[in-house]
């Protein structure tokens, strides 16, 4: 019986890879990255180049569907999982890779329901990674929470009357997926007076990674799908 490992690469920079990541990687016969457009290189994959062996490892390329319809979503989840069983049943350790940490909104979580309904008997071991947010705290040098204080992490996705919530609620509220609302939530941060408190990540940990402060600048900025927002209510001094 072989091994299913799922590795999380963290945000893009190699340096920020575990040890135990390392090893797995430069371990596993197979290595499976998941990409959303197949004219686009997997991220993960690019993160890990200089781990594996091309010549003795085999390298699969994955692709998920970018939607939300789980009528093409769950046979694309059903595929990679049984593609993943169908390696490790032959006796291969075979490791999904996945950005930031792969228990932290990644495809990783929904092979891994089925993984344990449909193969209850293959071993996971799951590696955990740097999320984007750790890795955008640090860039930016903010501290995400403090004292007793409480933060919400939203995928903008859900919608602005989650995120106006959210921001009533948390002296931190984190916004990922932030692209297809970028003007709506940026509107919302204005009227609540919180463009001070604002910080825009994009591609954090890569060559391509930005850091924006400024909210005229952000404002101006049309965000690639790897870009986060972290808002902090002002801290009261006394
Ligand atoms: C599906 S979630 C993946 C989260 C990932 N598993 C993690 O632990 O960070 C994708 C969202 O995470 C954020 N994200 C992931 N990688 C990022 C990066 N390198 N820089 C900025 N944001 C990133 C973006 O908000 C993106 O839309």
């Amino acid at each position: 019986m072989g091994q299913i490992y799922a590795v999380g690469v963290g945000p893009g920079d190699p340096e920020l890879l575990t040890r135990k990541a390392e090893r797995v990687l430069r371990n596993a016969d197979v290595i499976l990255a998941p990409v959303s457009n197949p004219a686009e290189a997997s991220v993960a994959l690019e993160t890990i180049r200089e781990f594996i062996d091309e010549t003795r490892q085999e390298i699969i390329i994955h692709q998920f569907p970018m939607t939300s319809d789980r009528t093409r979503l769950i046979p694309a989840w059903q595929e990679a999982a049984a593609l993943i069983a169908g390696h490790a049943l032959a006796g291969r350790r075979i490791a999904f890779i996945t950005i930031g940490d792969p228990l932290f909104y990644s495809t990783f979580i929904y092979l891994l329901r089925i993984l344990h309904e449909q193969w209850p008997q293959l071993p996971i071991e799951i590696i955990p990674g740097i999320s984007s947010i750790n890795a955008s705290a640090a860039q930016a040098g903010i501290p995400l929470v403090e004292s007793e204080e409480k933060m919400a992490v939203i995928p903008a996705t859900a919608g602005i009357e989650q995120i106006a919530l959210a921001l009533s609620q948390f002296e931190t509220v984190i916004l990922l997926k932030v692209k297809p609302l970028f003007a709506q939530i940026l509107e919302l941060l204005c009227r609540q007076g919180l463009e001070a408190g604002t910080v825009f990540v994009e591609r954090v940990g890569s060559s391509r990674q930005k850091i924006m402060t400024d909210f005229t600048q952000i404002s101006a900025h049309s965000p690639d799908y790897l870009s986060l927002l972290i808002i902090k209510r002002p801290v009261l001094l006394n």
